[in-house]
């Protein structure tokens, strides 16, 4: 099914099932330890041997020799897999580095051997025995000393724009700033690391593993391997949380192939903790420079935001320009990123890649910028909104909420109480301030297929390659289905995650919930048709109560799969829509915080997200999202920071013990509000991406409440005590 706009009333529409906060169809299954993730197959591979991972102990070198004599003679150990007898290995398209190094090493940790053994303490004490000799070679670590000969990448395919005269209306306006922000190196962390099994059945191999987009998984497994697409197949029905880390395959993955096809046995192997930081890709950091020129009245006239960020040879920028192309009006206009090559480990998605950096810095300047006109930084960002896409002035937008955000969070807030003058809130030892930052991610829409079967018990069942990270997919979907066929939810069964069903968007930039149930809705719309014609009713009949009707009939559903079963699959195709108007998601942070005025200690108080991001599909699954985004904010805001040794050329903290992530106690009460809103541009379902919005703004927000609590300006993440005193 192609997608035409606007979406016009559709099933969808009687919101019966759909946009209730239903709680988890999946929760139980989790609850009680039912469900399995990838490491917990034993029900599929109950022989499977354990792999262990050796990493790369020096960040760029050329391997001597390796030395596996010892660990092969260890006891249980089953073999041992290193560049020299793995076989010639190509690089899967979306991986910067390779994933088995040898015999160059690209970045510290990357795999240069995986052992396999009859017990994970086997593996794990045999890997200790791998000698590895390395020729290391000098590398660039530092971005700020690489930021003279960063380049503007070739790869992406917008790496600046310019509108108007920039230089001019800068060197002319009444009211400038220009300040440069940093973001430091950021890790997913997630709960379960990257975990894979991996069996050969003769030449076809099956992979039980944790990946959030399985079709780019498969291609990139079999192009590693050299092998057909059709030989592979990859599982991965749960997932202990992504957010990007698992966008693409990994180290683990490939080796559990590898050792399984050396040993003649299944193999599963959990990345390492301690390995994973290092070996995986990170949200890179980023040095951003912001010019902004208004008018005394407040008006934008010029605004300049360049960005440098590092990577791998070969590899991509950090998008941190995005929004500042989209979210201010303004005559004058300049974007740049710039990429650096650094031979730290590999940059990639993380959260809301591009605007979640970008957003740090944009929204302290225009704090900043806000206090420099004396002006309320609400009205700041409300007189410079634009109806059109400010570059291309004739674009709109699909739908733009913005300022109805910043209205609804300030009145719900009661940012009419805070205090502009910065440090002059007092209770006993805590300065008391309050933060305000804009939330702006794009809503990007992705092909997605599904298959949908009705069975004589009147059973709906969807299968479809669609991923749930912990973001509620199976939930979205079990109500999507349920409103179009017209049952209720316990007579739907969602199956996900497995290279076997269609071809779906897979979970990434927030593009998942919207493009996957879009999906849905159009083979759940082939199976009305199948159903009707099947049952000799109208083409419009009603889907309701598990019958359908038209005409004064009344059939039940089951009749149409007339005892056996009723199976049609299709997909949404979206055009070049999005080349007519600009789809964004929008929204608004307040937050307040406590700084002691002794320690520097930041304590957040409230957390408010206004939200406006199309139909929400599931409010409840939808807040969840946002909470956690919010604290992945705080997150950014206050702790998160992979500190880069420069000297050996590798993050330091690689562990959760060091890489510190806010626990429940660093958190306060979060609230969130959904403007009700449709986008009928964005697909039938008339959804968007909220995943993501959730996390754009909310350090900036906290950084600039800091402020107003203190009156320090911190422009370098994260915003820790002993930048405040
Ligand atoms: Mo997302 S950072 O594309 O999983």
């Amino acid at each position: 099914m192609k997608f035409t706009t606007p979406a016009t009333t559709n099933p969808i529409d009687q919101l019966k099932v759909v946009g209730k906060p239903t709680d988890r169809v999946d929760g139980p299954n989790k609850t009680t330890g039912t469900a399995r993730y990838a490491y917990e197959r034993h029900d599929v591979a109950p022989n499977a041997a354990y792999g262990y991972i050796v990493g790369a102990s020096v960040a760029k070198a050329i391997i001597k020799s390796i030395d596996i004599s010892a660990a092969r003679g260890a006891p249980g150990v089953l073999g041992v897999v290193t560049y020299e007898n793995a076989g010639k290995l190509e690089k899967g398209s979306k991986n910067t580095a390779r994933l088995l190094a040898g015999p160059e090493v690209q970045h510290y940790h990357q795999a240069v051997a995986l052992v396999v053994a009859e017990t994970f303490e086997q593996a794990r004490a045999a890997a200790a025995l791998v000698k590895v000799e390395y020729s290391p070679i000098s590398g660039s670590y530092d971005l700020a000393k690489e930021m003279a000969a960063a380049k503007t990448p070739k790869k992406d395919e917008k790496p600046a724009t310019k509108v108007g005269d920039f230089d001019g209306a800068f060197a002319s306006a009444p009211v400038k700033l220009d300040a440069t922000y940093t973001t430091p190196d950021e890790s997913h962390a997630m709960m379960e690391p990257h975990a894979s099994i991996a069996q050969w059945n003769g030449d076809k191999l099956t992979v039980w593993t944790a990946n959030q987009m399985i079709d780019w998984g498969v291609s990139d497994m079999a192009q590693t391997l050299g092998i057909k697409k059709e030989k592979v197949r990859f599982v991965s029905p749960y997932i202990g949380g992504g957010f990007g880390g698992k966008l693409f395959l990994r180290a683990e993955a490939v080796l559990a192939a590898l050792g399984a096809k050396q040993t003649g046995r299944a193999v599963k192997v959990a990345l390492q903790r301690p390995l994973m930081i290092n070996n995986t890709t990170h949200r890179p950091a980023t040095i951003q420079r912001i010019r902004i020129g208004a008018t005394r009245e407040g008006r934008i006239t010029a605004i300049a935001h360049e960005s440098w960020s590092g990577d791998l040879p070969g590899g991509q920028p950090e998008t941190a320009v995005n929004q500042t192309r989209l979210l201010y009006a303004g005559p004058n206009r300049l974007t740049h990123m710039r990429l650096a090559e650094l031979d730290l480990p590999e940059g990639n998605a993380m959260r809301a890649p591009g605007e979640a950096p970008g957003m740090m810095a944009l929204e302290i300047a225009m704090d900043e910028l806000a206090e420099k006109l004396k002006m309320d930084p609400v009205t700041l960002r409300i007189i410079n909104d634009t109806t059109v896409d400010p570059e291309k002035r004739t674009r709109k937008f699909s739908q733009r909420r913005y300022v109805e955000c910043l209205r609804t969070g300030a009145e719900r807030f009661g940012w009419s109480k805070r205090n502009a003058e910065p440090a002059k809130v007092r209770e006993g030892r805590w300065l008391v301030g309050y933060g305000v930052a804009s939330a702006f991610r794009n809503n990007i829409v992705m092909k997605s297929g599904a298959r949908v079967r009705l069975d004589s018990k009147g059973m709906v069942t969807v299968e479809t390659d669609m991923t749930d990270i912990g973001t509620g997919t199976y939930t979205i979907i079990a109500q999507t289905a349920a409103e179009m066929m017209g049952v209720t939810l316990d007579k739907v069964v969602v199956k996900l995650g497995d290279s076997d069903y269609p071809v779906s968007a897979g979970s990434g930039g927030q593009w998942g919930g919207n493009s996957s149930t879009a999906g849905v809705y159009a083979a759940c719309m082939k199976l009305r048709e199948a159903v009707t014609k099947k049952l000799g009713l109208a083409a419009d009949a009603e889907f309701a109560d598990g019958t359908v009707k038209a005409g004064g009939k009344s059939v039940a559903l089951h009749e149409a799969a007339n005892g056996g079963e009723l199976v049609v699959e299709d997909k949404m195709e979206y055009g070049d829509l999005d080349k007519k108007f600009q789809q964004s998601t929008f929204g608004a942070h307040f937050v307040e915080v406590a700084v002691d005025a002794y320690t520097g200690e930041v304590r957040l108080r409230r957390m408010l997200a206004v939200c406006a991001a199309g139909r929400i599909l599931n409010p409840k699954a939808a807040r969840s999202q946002v909470i956690g985004a919010m604290t992945m904010g705080a997150g950014a805001a206050l702790m998160e920071e992979l500190v880069v040794d420069e000297r050996v050329g590798f993050f330091v903290n690689h562990d959760l013990a060091s890489y510190e992530v806010p626990v429940h106690a660093d958190i306060p009460h979060q609230d969130v509000v959904f403007l009700d809103e449709t986008d009928p541009m964005s697909s039938p379902m008339k959804a968007k991406g909220v995943g993501e919005l959730g996390i754009c703004g909310v350090a900036a927000a906290i950084a600039n409440a800091i402020y107003n609590a203190t009156g320090v300006r911190v422009r370098e993440y994260p915003v820790t005590l002993d930048k405040l005193i």
